[in-house]
């Protein structure tokens, strides 16, 4: 039997036919039969250190804490992409957080709409130009579109939701891909879908199907994409509270107790509690994932 080892670095000097188990603490904390090398840095194959992503829809929501994730990771830049003019108050205080962390990471700024595809080209190759790189992008700029039965929509309804939540999220996605190609390095590109893309909401069907087509994009470009090593993955979460949320709770309050009451958990998720996910997704930690749709939606479709 190995002896306990006192200190991680020291992992680093085992060959893994050496290794059955480790012992630290007293504790079994890994197997690692297959693992060819073991990082030294804290957060291992999590950590983003030195990498630049972009985060559409990174003003807020989910995208502000998809920023705020790849941040605490590691990232030297995170530019969130997003539409006002200026960033708000919850940016600028996640700004801050970021800028206290101490270390040379930073968030950036950049005013832009998803749907205009020429400008996202030139602004994501003038981003990945003066850093040098582009490891990551998080396609999170989403609407959700008015309500309606579906004997109601208009050709309009359709196309302002596919606008933003298929072309936007296609544009967003090549933008980035096109430089991961040009500098010829690995990427990880997260396209926000929702676990709508995979079981019926009620009354939202333009925003049932672009979410779907979000599903089925990351497929079809993990497959195309895989052979440059930039792997593509769909992230589906269940309700989370967000300002996307809340503008729908002030409409229609008894949604929220629907909604919850639909979940195992019986609650809404927070959007911190996608952090997890997306720095495991954006990380070497998922360097055999591409093509998936994760679920994280509190067990809502479990049943
Ligand atoms: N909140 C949820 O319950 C939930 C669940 C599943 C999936 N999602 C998806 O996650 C993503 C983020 O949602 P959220 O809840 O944080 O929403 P949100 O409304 O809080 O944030 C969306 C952001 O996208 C930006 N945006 C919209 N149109 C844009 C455009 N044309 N160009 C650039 N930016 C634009 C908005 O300005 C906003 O900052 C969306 O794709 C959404 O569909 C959300």
């Amino acid at each position: 039997m190995l002896k306990p080892i006192s200190s991680r670095s020291s992992l680093a000097i085992l060959r893994r036919s050496q290794i059955s188990s480790i012992y630290k603490n007293g504790v079994t904390s890994a197997s690692l039969h297959s693992t060819p090398a073991i990082q030294r840095e804290s957060l291992g194959d999590f950590a983003l250190t030195d990498r630049v992503a972009i985060v559409t829809g990174g003003n807020r929501g989910i995208g502000l804490e998809a920023a705020l994730a790849l941040s605490t990771a590691g990232s030297r830049t995170v530019y969130c992409l997003d539409l006002p003019e200026k960033p708000g108050e919850d940016w600028n205080a996640a700004r801050q957080s970021v800028a206290k962390l101490g270390g040379a990471g930073r968030l950036e700024y950049v005013t832009i709409d998803v749907r205009d595809q020429k400008r996202l080209l030139k602004t994501v190759e003038e981003i990945a130009t003066k850093e040098g790189r582009m490891d990551i992008c998080v396609a999170a700029a989403g609407i959700s579109g008015a309500a309606r039965p579906c004997l109601e929509y208009t050709e309009e309804d359709l196309e302002e939701v596919y606008a933003v939540n298929l072309k936007g999220v296609f544009f967003s996605a090549q933008a980035a891909a096109r430089q991961m190609d040009r500098f010829r390095m690995p990427g990880s590109i997260i396209l926000l879908a929702s676990i709508a893309g995979s079981v019926a909401l009620k009354a939202i069907l333009p925003y049932n199907t672009s979410k779907a087509a979000v599903i089925q994009m990351a497929r079809v470009m993990a497959c195309e994409l895989a052979q440059k090593n930039i792997r593509v993955n769909s992230l589906s979460p269940g309700f989370v509270e967000t300002p996307m949320t809340t503008a729908i709770f002030s409409a229609q309050p008894e949604f929220q107790t629907i909604w919850s009451e639909q979940s195992f958990m019986n609650r809404l998720g927070k959007p911190h509690e996608l952090r997890g996910i997306m720095t495991w997704l954006a990380s070497d930690a998922s360097s055999f994932c591409t093509g998936s749709n994760i679920v994280v939606d509190g067990g809502y479709t479990a049943w």
